[in-house]
């Protein structure tokens, strides 16, 4: 299967080529970018030397010849590609915001407007496979909902509040650099911000209801001086109490069969490079701390948008995403 990435150049778009290098099926034949038009996808991402000849073009949508599409590519510029690839006949993964969330509640927590909509199932494959599964389009979640929704999906229903207190390195922010990545500003440092009003909250809050959770949701998210990685402490206030025992089993049961998701004390490090998400969980009764643990651009971006093309074309879910996490 041909593959085209639009926005290669950036992270997102480097982890897809790398991750795409071990699948059975694809192969990327078009890797775009504005700005390195020409030059080598190796002068951009040079540890990829070796594993790909490509070089960076810039076709206009419909031009784009390749029967899977990911869209690597900022918020507002994804609705740019998608309804022209989509008409075309390609399948298409948007790892932007551009369709995670419905048209209206976009708009209000984005501050633009939405110039081309339309519906499409919002792929955390353990809670959203059978919607995700044959179809032409599907919206990859954000980095942070990813891991936050993971942890508290299996409470979604016992919870009366989930609150989500994530730390995440610096590459979330994209290849780039500005004030708040600049190195002095991040090193030896670590930052609140956004500490009410992050838009990936309306994320959050969409994937509890979608669970059948009433809780009240709240996020602040850190970040922390490393390169990847998320790691979510969840505090999910229960409407009644439940023990460690009872916990425990809730969360082996929910996760039973699923690759991907890995029950063991989660730290970064144990979860770089690969698609994982570590869960830990801890009861003191009323409260129970989860904690979760992704790679922001695997889990978080790349490899989940693979694990999405997987279950849409009927490929073994983990093809390409089998490399072990890289520690320390
Ligand atoms: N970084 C993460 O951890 C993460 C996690 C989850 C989701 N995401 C989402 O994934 C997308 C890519 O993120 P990233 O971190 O890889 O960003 P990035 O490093 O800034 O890369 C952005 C890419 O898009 C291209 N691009 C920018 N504006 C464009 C436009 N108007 N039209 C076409 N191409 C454009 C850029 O190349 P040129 O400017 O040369 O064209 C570059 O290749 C974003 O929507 C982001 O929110 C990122």
């Amino acid at each position: 299967m041909d593959v085209a990435i639009v926005g290669a150049s950036g992270y997102a778009g480097g982890e897809l080529i790398r991750l795409l290098q071990t699948h059975s099926e694809a192969e990327v034949v078009t890797a775009t970018s504005r700005a390195l038009e020409g030059r080598p996808v190796s002068s951009q991402h040079p540890h990829l030397r070796g594993y790909t000849d490509l070089a960076f073009s810039n076709p206009a949508p419909g031009d784009i010849d390749a029967d899977f599409v990911f869209l690597a590519v900022p918020h507002t510029a994804a609705m740019n590609y998608a309804g022209a690839l989509l008409e075309g006949g390609a399948r298409v993964v948007d790892l932007s915001a551009d369709y995670r969330l419905p048209k209206a509640v976009f708009e209000a927590v984005y501050g633009v407007p939405h110039t081309d909509y339309f519906e499409a199932p919002y792929g955390i494959p353990e809670l959203r496979r059978d919607e995700v599964r044959g179809k032409q389009f599907v919206s990859n979640p954000g980095c942070f909902p990813t891991g936050a929704t993971l942890a508290a999906a299996p409470l979604a229903r016992q919870a009366a509040y989930v609150i989500y207190d994530s730390k995440t390195g610096v590459s979330g922010a994209g290849d780039n650099p500005s004030a708040t990545t600049h190195y002095p500003n991040v090193a030896d440092g670590v930052n609140a911000y956004k500490w009410t009003s992050h838009r990936h909250l309306a994320e959050m809050k969409q994937e509890l209801a979608a669970l059948g959770s009433s809780a009240h949701c709240f996020f602040t998210p850190h970040l922390v001086p490393v390169n990847r990685g998320i790691l979510t402490t969840a505090h999910i206030i229960l409407k009644e109490p439940m023990g460690q025992e009872e916990v425990e089993a809730l969360y082996r049961h929910f996760y039973q069969g699923e690759y991907f998701v890995r029950l063991q004390k989660p730290t970064l490090s144990a979860v770089r490079g690969s698609n994982f998400c570590d869960i830990g969980v801890e009861s003191e009764g009323e409260r129970v701390v989860v904690v979760s643990a992704i790679d922001n651009l695997v889990k978080g971006a790349a490899g989940q948008a693979i694990q999405n093309m997987n279950i849409m074309c009927g490929y073994a879910e983990n093809d390409g995403l089998k490399v072990p996490p890289c520690l320390p």
